[in-house]
Order: C-alpha cells, then sequence, then structure tokens
C-alpha cells in the first residue's frame, strides 16, 4: 500500500515538472512548423543562432531585426536570439539549420563553401578597395547570384549583412610586408580559399571556430589571426596581441538564411512581415557597420597599448603582388563568370 501512494506521489510531481516546466517551451518550439497550432497560442517563436558579441554589426542587426518583426506584428512573432555561439558553433549552426533545430542564421560567407564553391569570390584577397565597392558588389549580380546558390541546399538566402574590412593583428610584428608574416601561425576562419593565401605567404593557417580564437591566441598556440575590428574589440582580442595592422585585405560579412522549408510554412503575412524587416534591418546594417569599425577602432587605441600601423597604398601593391595569382587557381573553383565580375569591380573602384 505505502508503494503505491509513493508511486502516486512520484508520478503527480513528474506529470507536474513535464506540464509546468517544459510544456510551454515544446509548444512554443512547435508553432513555427504548424498552422494549425495558431489557436493554443498566437505567438510564434523562431530561434536565430549566431557566433559573435552583441555589440557588433551582426549582434546588433538580429536584434533590430527581432525588434522590427515584433512590432510589425504586435508581438505575435518572436525573434529569441542566441549569441556568442551559445547554441552552435559556426560550422555547427548551418547544419542545425538545415535540420530544422534553429530558425535563422547569419553565418560568415567565408565559411559557406561547404555549401557552395562560389562563396569564395567574396573572399579573394583586395576584392573591394572601398565600402562603396562592397555596396555594389553585394547588391549587384555576384550578390544575387550567391544568395540564389542556396537554393541547391533547400536554403532561402534572405540577405547579406556586411561586417567589414578584415585586419591583421599578431604577436610577432610589425606586419608591413608580406615577407613580415612568413613562418607565423595564423588562426583563420574555415574557408580553403583564405587557406591558400596564407600558404602563398608561407605561413601556416589554422581553419578553427570563431568561438576558440581567445584560447588559441591566449595558449600562444597562434601568433595572431585576421579579423575586423569590431570582432578584434568585442571579444577583446586587442588584451592579447602586440600589434595590428590596418590592412583591409579581405571582406568579411554574412548570408542571412532560413530553411526553405520552413519558410514555406509560413503564412503570407508572416513572409511579409519578415521581407520587410530584413529590407530594413539590411540598409541600416550597410550604414552602421562602416560607423561601428571606425568607432571601435579609436576605442582599441584608447584602452590598449596595441601597436597600430597602417599599410600605405605602396605598401598593399606588394601584398597584393604575392596574393593576386589566387585569382588565377581558384578561378576553376568560384567559376570564370564571378571572378571576373569581381576583377571588373575592383579595377572599377582602385
Ligand atoms: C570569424 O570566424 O572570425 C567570423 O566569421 C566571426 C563572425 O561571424 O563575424
Amino acid at each position: 500500500m505505502k508503494s503505491t501512494y509513493s508511486f502516486i506521489l512520484l508520478f503527480s510531481i513528474v506529470a507536474t515538472v513535464f506540464i509546468f516546466g517544459f510544456l510551454p517551451h515544446f509548444t512554443q518550439e512547435e508553432l513555427p512548423y504548424d498552422d494549425d497550432q495558431e489557436g493554443l497560442s498566437k505567438q510564434i517563436v523562431f530561434k536565430f543562432s549566431h557566433v559573435v558579441a552583441e555589440n557588433t554589426p551582426k549582434g546588433l542587426a538580429a536584434a533590430k531585426f527581432a525588434k522590427l518583426v515584433s512590432d510589425k506584428s504586435n508581438g505575435n512573432i518572436k525573434i529569441e536570439i542566441f549569441p556568442n555561439g551559445s547554441l552552435y558553433s559556426d560550422i555547427e549552426e548551418i547544419n542545425a539549420l538545415k535540420e530544422g533545430h534553429v530558425h535563422f542564421i547569419a553565418p560568415s560567407t567565408s565559411k559557406l563553401g561547404m555549401l557552395s564553391p562560389k562563396w569564395g569570390v567574396l573572399d579573394l584577397p583586395f576584392a573591394f578597395p572601398s565600402d562603396a565597392a562592397i555596396t555594389e558588389g553585394l547588391n549587384g549580380p555576384i550578390g544575387t547570384e550567391l544568395l540564389h546558390s542556396l537554393q541547391r541546399d533547400d536554403i532561402k538566402g534572405l540577405a547579406h549583412w556586411r561586417n567589414g574590412f578584415k585586419q591583421l593583428t599578431t604577436n610577432k610584428g610589425p606586419l608591413i610586408t608580406p615577407q613580415d608574416i612568413e613562418g607565423q601561425t595564423f588562426r583563420i576562419m574555415q574557408s580553403g580559399v583564405l587557406q591558400q593565401q596564407f600558404d602563398r605567404l608561407n605561413s601556416h593557417a589554422i581553419q578553427e571556430s570563431f568561438n576558440s580564437t581567445y584560447k588559441l591566441l591566449e595558449s600562444g598556440k597562434v601568433d595572431g589571426e585576421e579579423n575586423t575590428i569590431s570582432n578584434i574589440y568585442s571579444k577583446k582580442f586587442y588584451n592579447l596581441q602586440e600589434y595590428l595592422t590596418i590592412s583591409n585585405h579581405g571582406y568579411l560579412g554574412y548570408a542571412v538564411m532560413m530553411s526553405e522549408k520552413v519558410w514555406e510554412q509560413q503564412t503570407e503575412e508572416t513572409k511579409r512581415i519578415l521581407i520587410e524587416s530584413m529590407e530594413e534591418t539590411t540598409s541600416w546594417n550597410t550604414h552602421h557597420s562602416i560607423k561601428m569599425n571606425n568607432e571601435q577602432l579609436d576605442l582599441i587605441k584608447e584602452k590598449s597599448p596595441i601597436k597600430i600601423y597602417e599599410l600605405t597604398e605602396q605598401e598593399k601593391e606588394q601584398w597584393k603582388k604575392v596574393l593576386d595569382p589566387v585569382y588565377d587557381t581558384l578561378t576553376p573553383q568560384i567559376g570564370k563568370e564571378l571572378v571576373d565580375e569581381i576583377k571588373k569591380l575592383r579595377k572599377r573602384y582602385e
């Protein structure tokens, strides 16, 4: 008898915990997939996972997008943001999107070689001589073709968000000529196109996730890394590095995406709200990312003794001379049309 009472008591506790603790979360997760559940709760919840800090061009764009979506839907559509790789690291999040565990991601385009080699075009060295060139590249045929290429993987490409130009940091500096980086070990993003560039520089590149970069620098496993000012600032890489070279040698930006299946399950009204909010966020991000990288460079100068060197145009020419041959070696992989387009764009802005 006593054991029957104990069993009933245990069962009641487990049932209560399940109903009040887990059921609301379960309901929210399922909502984007099933219109029939609208009666249960009016709110649709989407998860947006990314790997950078909140105070960055991508982090703030995600927050702005969430706010616009909430305002335009009177709170009926909620975007839950998971920053700093708290849900998934950068390569994991692409698989998580495909498997439906997360609804929005915005990985850096350098990591999308696993989907299509075409994305490598944005990683070509010194491809964009200015911010205006980036705008033209992303809004023109190059940007359109790249977002379109995601369809093959059942992914809906929603927008290009940008961060900015990559710079070089190291403890073995200063880095002024391409010879200065020879023999150094660098953390780079997961990209064969970037790997080839470091190979040409006779340096050793390690392709690792963004969230492991701080530890790699701290432990001395790498001498340096390449990144935008906003990532160097928000993750405090500048505290671990002695030299920063403003080289603007490469672009770092993001493709915002959703799974095609989840997109197709949305009502026309939800799609309209998502598209409008994405468009507003994207044009805000264009201006804001440039401003943010400039402001955070000033903050690094204020806060740290890191030695900053800005390459002159003549010095950049020396780096281009070493790196430019990758345009030809990578053409068969990326595709001639895209490489020709980016070469023309670069010429127009040089
Ligand atoms: C990196 O891995 O360095 C960047 O792609 C991180 C990011 O998403 O900006």
